[in-house]
């Protein structure tokens, strides 16, 4: 049986606990995300640095999950350091993503191709509605740390991402953060 809990969450450094599973992303985890392929072989070379961190609260009896994403400011060519990107494999379920610190930009693809962006900042909880992709970019100098909710089962489908890619990309021009055409989209 389960019973109630309160568990922490820290804002800046999203940390949860407790919590039930965690796991890193380092750049070498992320070949073929970023289009210039050189400056990623050369940001592994140099430390293979953690992209990004997620930290989960899961419990399969439950319907409802939580957790955060911690993600470290960077750059791989132009491009901020992002997650992977994914729907979900059941297609009726959302999730929210609220900001705690930090800054970004939450970049959404439905199965049409139609593309919207949320802003990522503390204090704003971003809706994110059944069968939108959903990718989220750190686009500031600090660490970008979100809370997310979603159904426990709602499981990631990262395929049609990983093979197509989005279609824009958020790119640094002249120091601030750009949504351009993705050359590269399937
Ligand atoms: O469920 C979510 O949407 C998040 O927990 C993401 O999984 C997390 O932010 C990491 O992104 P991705 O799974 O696309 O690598
Ligand atoms: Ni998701």
């Amino acid at each position: 049986m389960l019973f109630p809990e309160g568990v922490a969450i820290d804002g800046r450094r999203g940390s949860v606990e407790p919590s039930t599973d965690k796991y890193i992303k380092r750049l070498s985890d992320l070949r073929g995300l970023f289009r210039d392929e050189a400056a990623l072989d050369r940001a592994i070379a140099k430390g293979d640095a953690i992209a990004y961190e997620v930290i989960d609260y899961r419990k399969s009896e439950s319907d409802l999950a939580f957790g955060t994403t911690i993600m470290m400011p960077g750059k791989v060519g132009d491009e901020y350091f992002m997650t992977r990107g994914h729907f979900h494999a059941r297609r009726e379920c959302g999730e929210a993503y609220y900001t705690q610190s930090g800054e970004g930009l939450l970049l959404l693809q439905s199965r049409q191709g139609e593309v919207r962006t949320v802003e990522m900042r503390p204090g704003v909880c971003a809706f994110i509605p059944p069968d939108w992709a959903h990718r989220s970019i750190n686009t500031g100098s600090g660490k970008l740390v979100f809370v997310w909710f979603c159904a426990t089962d709602a499981s990631h489908d990262y395929g049609a991402i990983r093979e197509k890619g989005m279609r824009r990309l958020v790119v640094e021009r002249n120091g601030k953060p750009a949504l351009v055409d993705n050359p590269n989209f399937a």
